[in-house]
């Protein structure tokens, strides 16, 4: 690192990886439930687990993104963060509201909107939060030596990201205004705004792993971006087939939709060709198998798996099934968690000046971890697909299909028992690198 504020960012790679061993328990608990062990059912309701296992997977993934924002734009502009106090502040107010929610969801108070699930009053101290972030960061970049395209669509992505959560806290009586502007943050997070934020990191790692010139890199950041625009924005009609929306949203939500793949195909071939274009073979070779890694696992999840369901003659029969989770899954991983995982592979060495990225922990760290989640999405799609067929096609009811799947929900344990192999590697190779040290500092590394 070169600047004495970045370590702030260990404070929240260390919440993300805390935060992601909760979500892991709890996709056990539902694992178990689906297969009939049901059995913390009076303290922890399947709801209540869904509910936790989705808002901490959300939470770890933001913290992971403020964390490498935190260690970015310092670098980026070429200043220390203008306060690190308020750094601090936030990421205790992130943790309190994180805390309370989860906690809150186990005593019934939730909102059952997936994935916004977190209670009014608390959204506004998020709202807070996120204020109090974008201004540090935003204001450590304007106040900076240089603009970078890597560090202001890193900001621009944050900022938006920010600005459109605020549409799932306008109150509606109607429950298809109230699924209309939830797809504004979900689906235009997920598939719009985040995209920014994971490909402005992916090119700073790139950037500093490969050798190849920032031009050409932030060139491919463009082209990204534009895609994202081009196919993410209109693509939110993929969700409007059915919740009451005009008819005009199939053809709109079915054609852009289906080019959305296009921006993670980018994601996946500036990986690749950028790490086989670098003459520079990096000393720590397992960040940059995360980062090539999430461009090509974030194309099969979100690309391919995504694009699996997305047409509204295929979505009529899978929508609300298992193949949404069996997306879910992957494309979340893929994209997201894999962009956080190797920003953190990338600065812990940076932060700590130990160099314990070789050797067979980090290594089995990955493969078994993306071995596992794999096998786990193939788990999903085989109970996903059966259930389609018996429950849409044969008319079964839900219930009894429930139950003649429950045995792909065995297979989908096992190999989330090796995907957990594999985090409970990365974690491990997380502890063992330690705190962060100003003996660590190289005011005048590689730019
Ligand atoms: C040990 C690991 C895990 C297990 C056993 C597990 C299991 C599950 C189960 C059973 C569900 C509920 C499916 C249903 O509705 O019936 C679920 C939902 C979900 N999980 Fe996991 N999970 C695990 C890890 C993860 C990870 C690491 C991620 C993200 C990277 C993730 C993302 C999700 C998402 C996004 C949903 C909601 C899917 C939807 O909207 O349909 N899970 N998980
Ligand atoms: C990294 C990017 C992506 C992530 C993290 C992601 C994740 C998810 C999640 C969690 C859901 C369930 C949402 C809910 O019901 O509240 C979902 C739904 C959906 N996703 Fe994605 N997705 C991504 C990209 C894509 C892409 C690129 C496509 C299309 C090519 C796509 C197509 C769909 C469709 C059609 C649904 C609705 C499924 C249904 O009918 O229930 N996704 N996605
Ligand atoms: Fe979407």
């Amino acid at each position: 690192m070169r600047y004495r504020s970045q370590k702030v960012a260990y404070l929240f790679f260390a919440t993300s990886i805390l935060l992601l061993s909760l979500q892991i328990l709890y996709g056990f608990i539902m694992g178990f439930a689906h297969v009939g062990y049901d059995n913390l059912h009076e303290v922890v309701p399947f709801n209540a687990a869904r509910a936790t296992h989705t808002n901490l997977l959300v939470v770890w993934l933001l913290s992971g993104f403020m964390g490498s924002a935190y260690y970015i734009i310092p670098e980026e502009a070429e200043r220390e963060l203008v306060s690190v106090p308020a750094a601090i502040v936030q990421w205790a107010s992130l943790v309190v509201v994180s805390v309370t929610a989860v906690i809150g969801f186990h005593f019934n108070w939730w909102e059952g909107r997936k994935f916004l699930e977190i209670p009014r009053p608390l959204d506004y101290l998020v709202v807070v939060n996120v204020l109090l972030f974008i201004g540090n960061i935003g204001l450590t970049a304007w106040k900076g030596r240089r603009f970078t395209t890597t560090g202001m669509v890193l900001i621009a992505g944050l900022t938006s990201a920010a600005l459109l959560y605020l549409p799932g806290m306008i109150t509606f009586d109607s429950q298809v205004y109230d699924s209309y502007f939830r797809w504004w943050v979900v689906h235009l997070w997920v598939e719009g705004v985040w995209e920014l934020i994971m490909g402005s990191i992916l090119s700073f790692l790139l950037i500093k792993l490969t050798g190849v010139d920032r031009e050409v890199i932030e060139k491919w950041l463009y082209v990204i971006v534009g895609l994202t625009f081009l196919s993410g924005i209109l693509g939110t009609g993929h969700h409007y087939y059915w919740i009451g929306t005009p008819g005009y949203w199939k053809m709109i939500g079915g054609v852009f939709s289906g080019l959305e793949p296009l921006a993670f195909l980018g994601m996946a071939l500036y990986g690749v060709t950028m790490s086989r274009r670098g003459g520079k073979r990096p000393e720590n070779r397992i960040a940059l198998a995360w980062t090539v890694g999430c461009g090509v696992m974030s194309f099969v999840g979100a690309g391919f798996l995504g694009f699996a369901h997305t047409l509204p003659q295929v979505n009529i029969y899978t929508h609300g099934t298992l193949v949404t989770a069996m997306h879910g899954h992957l494309a979340f991983w893929g994209a997201y968690a894999m962009v956080v995982l190797a920003m953190i592979s990338f600065a812990m060495p940076e932060l700590t000046g130990r160099k314990l990225y070789a050797g067979w922990v980090p290594e089995w760290a990955f493969w078994t971890s993306n071995i596992g989640m794999v096998g786990m999405t193939g788990a999903f799609a085989v109970a996903g697909i059966t259930q389609v067929y018996l429950e849409r096609k044969m008319g079964l009811d839900f219930l009894a299909v429930q139950e003649a799947i429950s045995v792909h929900f065995i297979g989908l344990i096992l190999a989330a028992c090796l995907f957990t192999v594999g985090i409970g590697l990365y974690i491990w190779n997380f502890i063992q690198y330690g705190l962060p040290k100003d003996e660590a500092i190289q005011p005048g590394g590689s730019a």
